[in-house]
């Protein structure tokens, strides 16, 4: 029996563990599951575990309001490295790339604990992009005994960095599992306010944006954008479920307030999320976990940054990385608004991020690495093109 500690914090990194910590619960025989939130989000951590029926062992409360970098490395540690040192776990499973995947992978690391890193391998190359994750991610590579990796390339990307093919599983991403978790479940959005726009039959454009870079001028360009094509486009509506970081919050909300066919919403919880995405007509965004989830619903994603960790969409041509000129991007939404053949072009449905089945192959990956099965999983391979 081996003890597993799976740490999380932030929207992203639980919405893609929780389909793991579910599979993990599948075999009590061989692990016992110490579930860890930091709390590095709160409403928003909240209400992914509520729609994953999560309750966390231990809740580290580290969010407070504007949180600095360093504040937040710092109390992140000396939580974690409290709940290590009394829990012992055999191994620290982390998602990613935030600071609560690195501190924690740091913190199992001088504990001397293994750890098992999932979505390993993404890289841009240039260490403030995006800033802090690709720094994040990089760090966390090293301290890291397993490396779970959505794609090929990912694989590839960290044999050239020295890491040993033996310890890399090409898993998918567990994003993928979420994402099919939810939509199999009811249609009717929790959200009355998204309930009734999804009621109505306009085409909608789903838009979100946090990402430290483009933190001021550039995310005040994508909104100037937006409110340029909810203008030009008054039938079409446009979602924005804005970030409960108030830095965002106070560039989107004077450029985008009392526009009729702009909603501006609280984040949603992930099953409304994913309702609403589904029935969405395209995407602007800087979110990484959109890059991944919106091409396997064939809806195309405008990415409004100018490098991405996440190439594979890109080159399938579901996804087009537009940057924050305001210009480019009314430009491209305007393409997919109406020209048809660019559309047709841009939602064809690709996976090239997982089939659903990742869960199962990260728990396989850890039963062959703990000697309770002789057999090594079968690597993920994407199926080109689904529709
Ligand atoms: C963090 C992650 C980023 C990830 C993003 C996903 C780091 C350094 N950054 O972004 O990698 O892509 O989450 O969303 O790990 N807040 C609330 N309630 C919440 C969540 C946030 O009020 O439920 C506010 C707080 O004021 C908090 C601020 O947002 O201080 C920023 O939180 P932080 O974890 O630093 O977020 P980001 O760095 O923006
Ligand atoms: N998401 C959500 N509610 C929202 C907006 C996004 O549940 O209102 C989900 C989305 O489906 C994706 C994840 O949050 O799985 C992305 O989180 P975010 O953009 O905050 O982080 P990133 O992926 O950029 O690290």
């Amino acid at each position: 029996m081996k003890k597993l500690a799976v740490i999380f914090g932030t929207r992203p990194d639980t919405i893609k563990l929780a389909p793991l910590i579910l599979e993990l619960q599948k075999h009590p025989q061989f692990f016992t599951l110490v579930t860890i939130a930091t709390a590095q989000h709160r409403t928003m951590l909240d209400d992914v575990l509520s729609v994953f029926g999560i309750a966390p062992d231990y809740d580290l409360n580290v969010m407070s309001e504007k949180q600095s970098l360093s504040v937040l490395t710092q109390s992140l540690m000396a939580k974690l490295d409290e709940v290590l040192g009394k829990e012992k776990p055999d191994m620290v499973i982390v998602q990613g790339d935030t600071a609560t995947t690195f501190t924690a992978s740091l913190c199992a690391f001088y504990h001397r604990i293994p750890v098992v890193h999932i979505e390993a391998g993404l890289r841009t190359k240039d260490k403030y992009y995006p800033f802090p994750e690709e720094i994040f991610r990089r760090l966390t590579t090293h301290t890291s005994d397993i490396h779970c990796t959505p794609t090929a390339k990912a694989s590839k990307d960290l044999m050239k960095e020295g890491i040993k093919k033996e310890a890399i599983y090409c898993t998918g991403n567990t994003v993928i599992d979420a994402l099919q978790i939810v939509l199999r479940k009811k249609k009717i959005a929790d959200d009355p306010v998204l309930e009734r726009i999804l009621l109505e039959e306009k085409k909608i454009v789903v838009v979100t944006t946090h990402r430290r870079e483009n933190w001021g001028e550039p995310m005040k360009n994508v909104c100037e954008a937006l409110h340029h094509l909810a203008s030009g486009f008054p039938d079409i509506n446009f979602v924005f479920p804005v970030h409960l970081n108030p830095v965002v919050r106070e560039v989107v909300q004077p450029v985008l307030s009392g526009i009729g066919n702009v909603h501006l919403i609280d984040p949603l919880k992930y099953s409304d999320f994913a309702h609403l995405l589904s029935r969405s007509y395209f995407v602007i965004s800087d979110s990484g976990g959109l890059q991944e989830e919106a091409p396997s619903l064939g809806v195309p994603v405008l990415v409004v940054r100018t490098i991405t960790e996440r190439p594979e969409a890109v080159r399938y041509g579901a996804v087009k990385l537009v940057g924050t000129d305001r210009k480019k991007i009314v430009v491209y939404a305007e393409k997919l608004l109406t020209g048809k053949k660019f559309y047709r072009t841009m939602s064809r449905a690709v996976n090239p991020y997982g089939d659903g089945k990742a869960s199962e192959r990260i728990v396989s990956a850890l039963l062959y690495y703990f000697g309770f099965s002789k057999k090594r999983m079968k690597e993920f391979t994407p199926r080109a093109v689904q529709q």
